[in-house]
């Protein structure tokens, strides 16, 4: 049984329908999304995680079952986290502080061990020296560190990263990148919305290609690079390398 299964996923906002039947499933491992602007990518991670709601058919992820009428928000948000582009860290709060929020306040994690916890998460994107630091104090490419650490604080069975280096210098990204790379390494399975072709075709096992609101193709990476089989995925692809 995979991970992540979505079966005839609908989504409208308003007359614009933007998912219009995805049906896709995951395995664990690292997936990266790709496709133009405005096909739906965003919003399918935001409705892998609660963020949406869905019109139509369901989505499993792992024993979370989100349908039309039905979700544990909680539950679910507890294991499948989400990066934004923009952090949205707490500027008058250290690293630590933003990391140890959600776990005592959403899990009740007591205080030393979130503490704990965010020590091992902030070495994780090796940035446990900037534990005391405030979000000001830090480059765009530690402050989307921290905003991934903060995310594995839950121990999230899944993390979805939308555009998480769009706003970043390609030095910053490039740090970024490793740090999703190593997770990677380490068993996180990881499904990012991206542009970053180069990085999507070295790390990631599963490619999805979305296109006018539907998964066009997907299939492993290496496949669709060398032997798209639409020309849509053909054009998309010498469009941007
Ligand atoms: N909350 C919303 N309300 C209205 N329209 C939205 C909303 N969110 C997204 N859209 C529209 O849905 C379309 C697809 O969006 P999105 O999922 O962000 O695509 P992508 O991430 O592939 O660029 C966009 O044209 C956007 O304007
Ligand atoms: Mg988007």
């Amino acid at each position: 049984m995979s991970l992540i299964e979505i079966k005839g996923l609908k989504k409208s906002f308003g007359a614009l329908d933007i998912l219009r039947g995805v049906d896709l499933q995951l395995d664990a491992g690292m997936t990266a999304i790709i496709g133009r602007s405005g096909s739906g990518k965003s919003t399918l991670l935001r409705c892998l995680n609660g963020l949406e709601r869905i019109d139509a058919g369901s989505i499993r992820i792992d024993r979370h079952q989100i349908t039309p009428t039905q979700s544990d928000l909680k539950s679910l948000r507890a294991d499948v986290g989400i990066v934004f582009q923009g952090y949205n860290l707490f500027p008058h709060m250290t690293v630590e502080k933003n990391i140890t929020l959600a776990p005592m306040l959403v899990k009740g994690t007591p205080r030393a061990q979130a503490q704990d916890k965010a020590l091992h998460v902030l070495s994780q994107v090796g940035l446990l020296e900037k534990a005391r630091a405030y979000p000001g104090q830090l480059s765009g490419g530690q402050q989307q560190r921290v905003a991934i650490a903060r995310a594995l604080a839950l121990n999230p069975k899944v993390i979805l990263f939308d555009e998480v280096t769009s706003a970043l210098d390609p030095e910053l990204t490039g740090e970024v990148l490793k740090v999703m790379e190593s997770l990677s390494s380490e068993g996180m399975t990881q499904i990012l919305v991206t542009h970053e072709m180069n990085f999507a075709r070295r790390a990631a096992r599963t490619l999805v290609f979305m296109h006018q609101g539907k998964v066009w193709e997907h299939g492993p990476t290496a496949e669709l690079f060398a032997r798209p089989q639409t020309k849509e995925l053909d054009s998309f692809l010498s469009s941007i390398v």
